[in-house]
């Protein structure tokens, strides 16, 4: 086939698989910000975008989804236990959160993250033109930059890591980090959510690899130059402020507060189920303020939606248990006949339904313990077209850097937390409205195309 001129490399392809009644296959682009973002660069521009398509032990040739040129790779079981389930989501992942959960270390897993690291700097290298700009995505690709670079001298790379980067202390536990660093600056510029990100990379390249870095700039022995800097990701806001403001989803969010019995204060959380959102600390948080009376059972919902993730990991499933327990037990403990203070919900939602629940929302909880940036923040600011509404937000989400005008809790501290909260509920509707309008104005400002145009003028894509 044709090759493309830009293409962006990521864990997963931007789409899901569905099968049709009568058992036939089709691929539904899935809504995430980097798709939205990217979709007219990649048709403007000849893209591509190489990932892993979700199957296990399924190879699919290259194919073309609405005018998306996609480029599978495939994953046998044991790499997907190995490359994602260990190495991605058991050493990295808590690793890079702070070590909130305890991160393993496994040879085994190193030997297959190499190997599917290999597998896709080599099908990116086939599909990429003379000279495209190839943008890798997240630390399950961390080393695909200079694999990429060996084969394909000629190509521009940009690497963006989607999670924190951690600080050297703890990055320096792990045994592979000199590779995984190398790894990172095959690429021309490493974008991080977060200044601090970027500070602990350089801090690390000249600690580790001995390495000149000045203003943010690495000296590769060869004389090529790396760039490090932030470049916070955000969302579609204008498709997401549209979205809200729709009839069907204005009526939505009216059904959802009749269905949960009208209450005068509907909190709401919604978050991927992992250890690094401060479920555990939110439910107590909450559970406590009813129990002790300062919110009613009988007028205060906390709808709790939990996303299904990574449910072969073992800290994952722990995690699941524990909730289930925790939220069995408040509602048991705190509840009245016909009302649970609590509605926990295990499973994902279009859109739609979300950007109804961020509608009906009084207050939205963010409280994560580390979160690269956390987008449900942005979304739930841009849902809320008529300036109502309160976010209460971790300091501990790169989001807080920007929303500086959330009721900002420090996750750990469930006082600070509780009171976070009663603030949140209780303040006037003008400081409310306020603090909402600036969030905004932000998020408006900051929006998922301002992200990619800064990355892609970094990376000299002519777009
Ligand atoms: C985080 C990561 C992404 C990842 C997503 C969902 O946002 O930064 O790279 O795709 O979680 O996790 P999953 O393991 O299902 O891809």
């Amino acid at each position: 086939g044709q090759k493309a001129d830009f293409v962006v490399v990521a864990n997963r392809l931007p789409v899901d698989r569905v099968i049709n009644s009568d058992g036939s296959v089709d691929w539904r682009t899935s809504p995430g910000g980097l798709v939205t973002a990217l979709e007219p660069v990649m048709r403007a521009q000849n893209g591509a975008w190489v990932g892993w398509h979700g199957a296990p032990d399924e190879k699919l040739e290259p194919f073309n989804n609405n005018g998306l040129e996609l480029v599978p790779v495939e994953l046998s079981t044991h790499e997907i236990a190995e490359y994602y389930e260990g190495f991605s989501n058991a050493t990295l992942w808590p690793l890079y959160h702070d070590v909130v959960a305890h991160p393993k270390f496994h040879r085994e897993w190193w030997v297959e993250y190499k190997k599917v690291n290999q597998r896709f700097a080599e099908r990116t290298a086939e599909v990429a033109d003379t000279n495209a700009v190839v943008w890798v995505q997240d630390y399950q690709l961390s080393l695909v930059p200079q694999m990429l670079r060996d084969l394909r001298p000629d190509l521009r790379i940009g690497f963006f890591l989607h999670i924190p980067f951690p600080p050297p202390e703890l990055y320096r536990q792990l045994p592979w980090r000199n590779s995984i660093l190398r790894g990172m600056l095959g690429a021309d510029i490493v974008g991080f959510q977060l200044p601090g990100g970027a500070n602990n990379f350089c801090e690390l390249v000249r600690r580790q690899l001995k390495l000149p870095v000045q203003r943010h700039e690495v000296t590769m022995p060869d004389d090529r130059r790396v760039l490090a800097r932030a470049y916070p990701i955000s969302i579609d806001a204008q498709g997401f402020a549209e979205l809200a403001a729709s009839a069907p989803v204005q009526e939505r969010a009216a059904q959802i507060r009749r269905d949960l019995g009208n209450p005068s204060t509907l909190v709401l959380g919604i978050d991927r189920l992992d250890y690094t959102k401060g479920l555990r600390q939110r439910l107590r948080a909450f559970g406590e303020l009813v129990s002790e009376g300062a919110l009613s059972p009988s007028d205060s919902v906390f709808l709790q939606v939990a996303n299904p993730s990574r449910e072969r990991v073992e800290e994952y499933r722990r995690l699941r248990d524990d909730i289930d327990m925790l939220v069995g037990r408040l509602n048991g403990n705190v509840g009245t006949i016909g009302h649970p203070p609590i509605t926990y919900l295990h499973t994902s939602y279009p859109r739609e339904e979300m950007a109804a629940m961020y509608v009906a929302a009084d207050v939205m909880m963010v409280t994560p313990l580390r979160d690269g940036m956390n987008l449900v923040a942005k979304e739930f600011v841009a849902s809320r077209t008529d300036n109502t509404g309160a976010l209460v937000l971790s300091e501990f989400a790169g989001a807080a850097r920007e929303l500086k005008q959330a009721y900002l809790v420090n996750p750990y501290d469930i006082d600070g937390m509780k009171e976070g909260l009663m603030t949140a509920i209780q303040d006037s509707p003008a400081a409310k409205t306020k603090r909402m309008k600036a969030m905004r104005k932000h998020v408006f400002e900051h929006d998922i195309n301002h992200w990619a145009d800064e990355v892609l003028r970094d990376l000299g894509a002519d777009l």
